[in-house]
């Protein structure tokens, strides 16, 4: 077994993909988090988040099913549901464990659940291969997906999973597209909003929100891991899913519940990112700004539109010294590797902490 890891180790290091975790230098520009309404030291978000560990304690002690229930989830469950559109949502200890254990409690038999290609890992992390089938499409391919559900027009359990905003491209779902085909061909729909969440919809509070669902067939979730500047995920949609979710769900049943801290904290940013419209404009300016003077640079950003901005490069090796060079002019910028992308890149996001400033010292380090 150690030898397996050893040479395991030794393969990532010679191909560039070995990944290790960097000491953060606090003067430096941080071009690489998910704080995009720079609410993370938001003192009212923090006290927030104090109240409720004084009311309900510094941990939950006990999964939701058992001593984990506090009235605090609840709350904030009916008012995301409300906000969304949806008669219910259920919250869960973050992103990942949402995804993945939404794709495990979906692979049903005979079940077929059709991947966007770059869907984040998470999604696949739950698939339970000996009872349903993956399929996927290229990404955005709304051809390649009709032609996918005519394929499997007479299954009857089958669900489309896409993320609304894709947090390595920074593109959009064609959300009129995904909406239409799930209805069209009976599927059911799942909408990972982790990177929509702040910045984007009706309220800030993500892109289907701008968009008609069928709310009995659809599913959305968001994270309070980013723009929320907390941790955690909820998923959005009808009574019928959440109890059956609740019943089926691992990562809901078996971990204790989420510290009322995180969900004091997150709750206080939910309803302060409704007030936030200019924040959410001058973030995506910014973005768009920088983006075309990157271009302008020779860099090949290829067809991002939101605040996230990936150059790409061919070899991983390119990527690295980029973010090296940064790193020595005080910028950190991460180099993502595939698999976690399909191609080596910088991932550079946007956020309302940057200043203008900020933004020029990254060009002049780029150029
Ligand atoms: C698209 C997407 N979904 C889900 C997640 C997981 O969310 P969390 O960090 O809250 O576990 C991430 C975060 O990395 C993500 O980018």
């Amino acid at each position: 077994m150690l030898d397996y890891i050893r040479n395991c180790l030794d393969d990532l290091k010679s191909k560039n993909l070995y990944r290790s975790l960097k000491d953060r230098d606090e003067m430096a520009v941080d071009f690489s988090g998910n704080d995009y309404l720079g609410l993370l030291y938001n003192k009212e978000s923090i006290e927030a988040g104090r109240k409720a560990a004084k009311i309900y304690g510094s941990g939950s002690s006990g999964s939701r099913l058992l001593s984990g229930n506090k009235a605090i989830f609840e709350e904030f469950e009916s008012q995301i549901a409300a906000d969304k559109n949806f008669e219910s949502a259920l919250i869960l200890n973050s992103g990942f464990i949402a995804n993945a254990s939404t794709t495990q409690a979906l692979s049903i038999p005979d079940g077929v659940l059709i991947f966007d290609k770059l869907n984040h890992a998470s999604m696949y992390f739950g698939i339970d291969p000996t009872r349903a089938k993956l399929v996927r499409y290229k990404h955005l391919n709304y051809d390649e997906l009709e032609d996918i559900l005519k394929k499997y027009v007479d299954c009857k359990n089958k669900i489309i999973f896409s993320e609304t905003v894709f947090g390595m491209d920074g593109d959009i779902a064609d959300l009129r597209a995904l909406s239409y085909l799930s209805q069209k061909y009976g599927a059911l729909l799942f909408l990972d909003e982790a990177h929509a969440t702040g910045l984007y919809g009706k309220n800030g509070l993500g892109l289907s929100t701008d968009f008609e669902f069928d709310p009995s067939k659809t599913l959305v979730m968001g994270t309070f891991s980013k723009a929320l500047a907390s941790s955690g995920a909820y998923i959005a949609c009808s009574r019928l899913l959440k109890d059956y979710l609740i019943q089926k769900s691992k990562g809901f049943i078996y971990s204790t519940a989420l510290s009322p801290f995180c969900i004091g904290a997150a709750q206080y940013n939910w309803r302060l990112t409704k007030t936030l419209e200019n924040e959410r404009r001058r973030v995506l300016e910014l973005a768009g700004v920088l983006r075309e003077k990157i271009s302008d640079l020779g860099y090949n950003t290829i067809g991002a539109e939101t605040n996230i901005i990936p150059i790409i490069f061919e070899k991983m090796n390119d990527a690295l010294s980029v973010n090296q060079k940064l790193a020595e002019r005080g910028i950190i910028a991460s180099a993502i590797r595939p698999p976690t992308s399909p191609t080596p890149r910088i991932r550079l996001a946007v956020t309302a902490a940057h200043s203008e400033s900020d933004l020029e010292r990254l060009l002049e380090a780029l150029k």
